[in-house]
């Protein structure tokens, strides 16, 4: 039997109540069988520093970084704070981006966003997709899916109680196993 693909879950939010950790588990449901998620934790890592990367590479950063590298492919949930990417979110991104091995390169990625506000963080996407970009992740385009009025849409499990943001997040996770495939495809054919 083949195994599911292996996809690593980022939540932007680090508060238990998290209506992002929330859309990243239903993404985690609703995805199909050959895809599995596992929401990994990344709070325990420092504020960036280039002098304690001088000192080496510190154990968490290592741990994330080589957890994303194994990956087939990353998904992201990700708050909105002041139209731009949660501070700790940043940090975690530009730990993981040092080093000539940095694991977002040609790495298939999601994208998807959560707030209590009507637009359901859409600028916050495009700052996530930046970085990304800059880092050669192959980022999916389309479908996008903001998840606005967020807080009235899960109930007080977490469970998403909205049918029509569960036809979008099943349509985005139906479609990253073609995306999937498709960036390593070009990345065999790139060499
Ligand atoms: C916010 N929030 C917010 N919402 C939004 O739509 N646009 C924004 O720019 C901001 N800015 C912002 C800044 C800071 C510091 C906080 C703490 C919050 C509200 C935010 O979307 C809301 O708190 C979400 O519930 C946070 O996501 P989680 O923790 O529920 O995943």
């Amino acid at each position: 039997m083949t195994q599911p693909l292996d996809i690593v879950g980022l939540c932007g939010s680090l508060r238990k109540g998290s209506l992002n950790r929330m859309a990243l588990r239903l993404a985690g449901e609703l995805m199909p069988p050959s895809m599995k998620l596992d929401i990994v934790d990344w709070r325990e890592l420092p504020p960036f520093d280039a002098d304690l990367l001088a000192a080496g590479m510190p154990a968490p950063v290592g741990a994330l970084r080589e957890r994303i590298a194994r990956a087939d492919g990353v998904l992201f949930a990700t708050p909105e704070y002041n139209f731009g990417l949660p501070g700790m979110l940043k940090n975690a991104i530009d730990w993981v981006s040092r080093g000539a091995d940095q694991p977002f390169a040609m790495k298939p990625v999601a994208v998807l966003s959560a707030t209590p506000g009507p637009l359901g963080g859409a600028r916050v996407q495009y700052e996530l997709r930046k970085a990304l970009q800059y880092l050669h992740a192959m980022v999916m385009v389309k479908p996008e899916v903001f998840i606005g009025m967020a807080d009235g849409k899960f109930d007080a499990q977490g469970h998403c109680t909205d049918e029509t943001t569960r036809k979008f997040v099943t349509e985005q996770m139906r479609a990253f196993e073609p995306w999937i495939a498709a960036v390593r495809r070009m990345g065999s054919a790139t060499g």
